[in-house]
């Protein structure tokens, strides 16, 4: 099967660092930390709002960085001169919305495709990898590929929630659509990856499907690396997958 990559998203160590308003903990640190400690590369959302990644943390990771930086933005005329400044290997157009505690859903691509084809062009021509965060409705990742995006990434927050709450019926349901999801988008070009909401228990079953290609995973490792550190998190995260995998 083909090898399974990780990706670290920083955003909550620049949380923390903001709740004091100075420089610690610096996220390219733990960006660092996370490459030593086997992540395949590093993901960051700068929002709108600024409320965890600045502007000046994508200059730090853009120069600091050994493996790829996944820059995570909303489809913006002011995200994509960023973008474009900075050219990181992968470009994630998520939806955001402002008073939203997280990423709530995925991107409405089949309901905006003329606006996005032509938002994402300058991108792909900027030999970024353009990656669409979805949920798994055919017509998305229908979409998607129709639009001329390398990636999408599935949104497997629903899948994680539903675990949570022990609505397991509803929850395999949810992860059989991400199957045939991964599947459909991959039978069309598209490279699949998944996140959002994935710990220790909810990884297995994402990482065992076969089509996908990496997963983005943020908020639980920076969690658990208070309890057992970033590194042995990433490391147990990395040793959940590859077993899935096998
Ligand atoms: N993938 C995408 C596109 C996201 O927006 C996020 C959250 O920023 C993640 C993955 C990671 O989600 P989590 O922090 O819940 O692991």
């Amino acid at each position: 099967m083909n090898r399974l990559r990780l990706g670290v998203n920083i955003d909550h160590v620049a949380t923390l660092r903001n709740a004091r308003g100075g420089a610690y903990p610096d996220p390219l640190r733990a960006a660092l930390l996370a490459e030593a400690a086997g992540a395949d590369g590093i993901t960051a959302h700068l929002r709108e709002d600024r409320r965890h990644i600045r502007d000046a943390d994508i200059t730090a990771l853009m120069n600091g960085l050994t493996r790829p930086l996944n820059f995570e933005m909303a489809a913006t005329a002011e995200m994509q001169a960023i973008a474009l400044r900075h050219r990181p290997h992968a470009v994630c157009i998520v939806p955001e919305r402002r008073e939203e505690r997280t990423t709530e859903g995925g991107l409405d691509v089949a309901g905006d495709i003329a606006r996005l084809a032509d938002f994402i062009a300058p991108l792909r021509e900027a030999d970024c990898r353009v990656s669409m965060f979805i949920g798994h409705d055919p017509r998305q990742i229908e979409a998607s590929a129709e639009i001329g995006a390398a990636v999408v990434e599935l949104h497997t927050g629903a899948y994680c929630d539903l675990h949570a709450e022990g609505q397991f019926a509803e929850r395999d349901a949810e992860l059989e659509g991400l199957r045939q999801g991964a599947a459909l988008a991959d039978s069309l070009g598209l490279e699949v990856h998944a996140g959002h909401g994935l710990n220790f228990e909810t990884v297995g079953p994402l990482a065992a499907i076969p089509e996908v290609r990496e997963l983005n995973i943020g908020h639980f490792l920076i969690g658990e690396a208070v309890f057992i550190g970033l590194g042995p998190a990433i490391a147990e995260m990395r040793r959940l997958m590859e077993a899935a995998r096998a």
